[in-house]
């Protein structure tokens, strides 16, 4: 998508051929900051400290952490190893594993040699394809918004309410979550949108209504607790949320308080659909809510705050007692009962394992 009149993807190769700039959105929609990966300690603090985040980029971005260190040492021991730092950097996203699972069936059969070539073609690939999956989904919830619109009087906006951040910035580039809007915005389609996730890290402050003024999306940015009083007063068509790991039973692991919008929605008869790309399924779980890893994260993340001061600086400040602990689950599980549909590059599926197996038949063989 563009930042201005510039065109960027999230992650992109370094004009030296083996390093890797990315976005840094920590600073983000503060300062626009350009940093360059070139260790693999780099990559691993870049995912894990969430310079870069959402669950398709975690997984490039370790796909390419991966093809550096091919270059630097590309033994099986140095490629172990390096499996496992980025591993553990984030353990409830998904497509990290997917994407280091990737790079590893590329690369194991290969001879040392080869290796370095092969995984920064693989990285590169990943993210390609990362890119056509989210065009895909945002066809298919285009179609969703398309029906809603329909209903509405002209010039009536379509008003969707996303939670966090599932935006071009999570992924390479589009979305998830964000692709149906930004493709109805292209087709003259009014919608308005409602962000949200102004806690913990403020991801739909910092994040999302930074992509939504930028790309000219009319929206308003919400704090958590509102989108259930929104619903109830009939403000809301549809939800469009991501995900960072979908049971092959159609349970959705995304940000914590997705949960509480998905009540609110059921509770409101207000559609909720979760966009997901294909890697985002682990056909390995069935019941998210105790199967799923919950990144328990720094409850400094709780206790303090980032924003801009009036003369410019982006400062930290602490809201809370110095000596109240602070908890800080990162992400909660949607039954899918919840969930409306769940929206992928094959189309919408019903959550259910039915449903997932009716759009990826390949996997029933496999199960
Ligand atoms: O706090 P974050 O930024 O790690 O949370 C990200 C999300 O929850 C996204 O919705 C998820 O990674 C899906 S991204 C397409």
């Amino acid at each position: 998508m563009n930042v201005g009149d510039t065109h960027y993807t999230t992650i992109w190769l370094n004009a030296d051929g083996r390093s890797v700039d990315i976005i840094d959105q920590r600073w983000l929609p503060h300062e626009f900051r350009v940093v360059t990966l070139s260790s693999l300690d780099a990559f691993a603090t870049a995912i894990r400290d969430m310079w870069v985040r959402g669950a398709p980029l975690i997984g490039v971005t370790a796909a390419y952490g991966i093809a550096w260190q091919m270059r630097e040492d590309a033994s099986d021991a140095a490629l172990s190893k390096a499996y496992d730092i980025l591993h553990e950097t984030r353990p409830t996203a998904i497509n990290l594993r997917w994407a280091l699972d990737a790079m590893r069936a590329t690369l194991d059969p290969l001879p040392e040699g080869e290796r370095a070539a092969a995984a920064y073609a693989r990285a590169a690939e990943i993210a390609a394809e990362d890119i056509e999956i989210n065009r895909a989904i945002g066809k298919a919830g285009l179609e969703i918004i398309r029906k809603i619109a329909a209903t509405k009087k002209p010039g009536e906006p379509v008003n969707i309410l996303t939670h966090c951040n599932a935006g071009w910035l999570a992924t390479v580039d589009y979305g998830t979550a964000t692709a149906p809007i930004y493709l109805a915005t292209e087709e003259g389609i009014p919608v308005h949108v409602y962000v949200d996730e102004t806690r913990p890290r403020n991801q739909g402050a910092q994040l999302t209504a930074w992509e939504m003024a930028g790309h000219g999306v009319s929206h308003t940015l919400i704090v958590d607790n509102a989108g259930g009083h929104l619903m109830q007063h009939g403000m809301v068509d549809v939800v469009f949320v991501g995900t960072d790991r979908t049971t092959a039973e159609g349970d959705v692991c995304n940000k914590i308080g997705t949960y509480l919008k998905a009540l609110a929605a059921k509770d409101n008869n207000v559609p909720f659909y979760v966009c997901l790309p294909s890697p985002t399924i682990d056909w390995t779980v069935r019941d998210g809510v105790r199967e799923i890893p919950i990144e328990e994260r720094s409850g400094d993340e709780v206790s303090l705050v980032w924003g801009k001061t009036a003369e410019g600086k982006v400062i930290q400040v602490r809201i809370s007692p110095e000596d109240s602990p602070a908890g800080n689950p990162a992400f909660d599980v949607t039954p899918a009962r919840l969930v409306t549909g769940l929206v992928t590059e094959r189309g919408v599926a019903e959550a259910s394992a039915q449903g997932l197996l009716a759009l990826f038949p390949e996997r029933q063989a496999a199960e």
